[in-house]
């Protein structure tokens, strides 16, 4: 299963066909989950274009696709919340509070109902690929959770449904998040390894920028790291005129 919220793009096809190289059945689902949108202008920004996402699945390959309503996924009455502690607080749980409940909740709920043997999230999101394998091991749910590496634009920008929405000038703005990550390997890369001096060189690639947050840190705790030879993952939210952007590295 790839869980998806539509306006699919060539980083979902990855994971599509991720999904076909792992199982014999692989189904879709697209659900723009109004739980885990803490902004009601956010969630009606959010693009939307099922005939176009029918069509890029059927070119994929998938057997099935599955795009309930509002309704259907939350009926009168629906008042369950699945809430993971912990490697959901910091950073995106900090800056979009009940987001990954949102997101535990709907992701719960769809593998109850498709029952599906694994499912293909993306590494683009790292946390919430954090989220789902605590919450997935913590229940003990019978689905295999793989993750598939972040496709890139020509240019480095992460793809995401969200870039529909960058004018010209805010897109070439926002290549300043990509630069700040390829300038932090390259950095791994010669040998730094200090969390702060990781840190700076991040910031210094997103000075212009409204940054949320751009952090090194633990990729298991998505806390500090214990000391100089731990791995680390770079983290990084920013928003570029009114688009909000994440994106992230890990250095291993
Ligand atoms: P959505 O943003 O549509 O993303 C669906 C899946 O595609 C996620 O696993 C995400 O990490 C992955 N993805 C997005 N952009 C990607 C890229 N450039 N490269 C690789 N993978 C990419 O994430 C969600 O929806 C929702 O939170 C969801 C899990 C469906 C729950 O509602």
């Amino acid at each position: 299963m790839v869980p998806t919220m539509g306006a699919l793009h060539d980083g979902h096809v990855s994971l599509m066909d991720r999904a076909r190289a792992l199982g014999d059945h692989v189904v879709v689902s697209i659900f723009v989950n109004p739980l885990q949108f803490g902004d009601a202008s956010d969630l009606a920004k959010y693009p939307s274009d099922l005939d176009g996402d029918l069509d890029i699945c059927r070119r994929a390959g998938v057997d099935l696709v599955w795009a309930p309503s509002i309704d259907h996924m939350y009926p009168d009455g629906f008042a369950t919340r699945v809430s993971v502690t912990g490697v959901s607080e910091p950073f995106e749980g900090r800056h979009r509070p009940g987001h990954f409940d949102g997101v535990a909740t709907v992701v719960t709920k769809l593998f109850a109902v498709i029952r599906p043997d694994g499912a293909v999230f993306g590494a683009k999101d790292f946390q919430q690929v954090a989220v789902i394998k605590r919450l997935s091991a913590d229940l003990g749910l019978p689905v295999g959770i793989d993750v598939a590496p972040t496709v890139r634009d020509h240019d480095g920008l992460a793809l995401s449904s969200r870039n529909a929405r960058l004018d010209p000038a805010s897109r070439s703005r926002a290549l300043a998040i990509p630069r700040s990550l390829t300038a932090v390997e390259k950095a791994w890369r010669s040998g730094v390894r200090h969390t702060d001096e990781l840190e700076t060189i991040l910031a210094a690639e997103l000075l212009g920028l409204d940054v949320d947050y751009a952090s090194v840190v633990d990729p298991q705790t998505l806390s500090t790291r214990r000391d100089d030879h731990a791995p680390a993952v770079a983290l990084v939210a920013a928003t570029v005129g009114s688009v909000r952007l994440i994106d992230n590295t890990v250095l291993d």
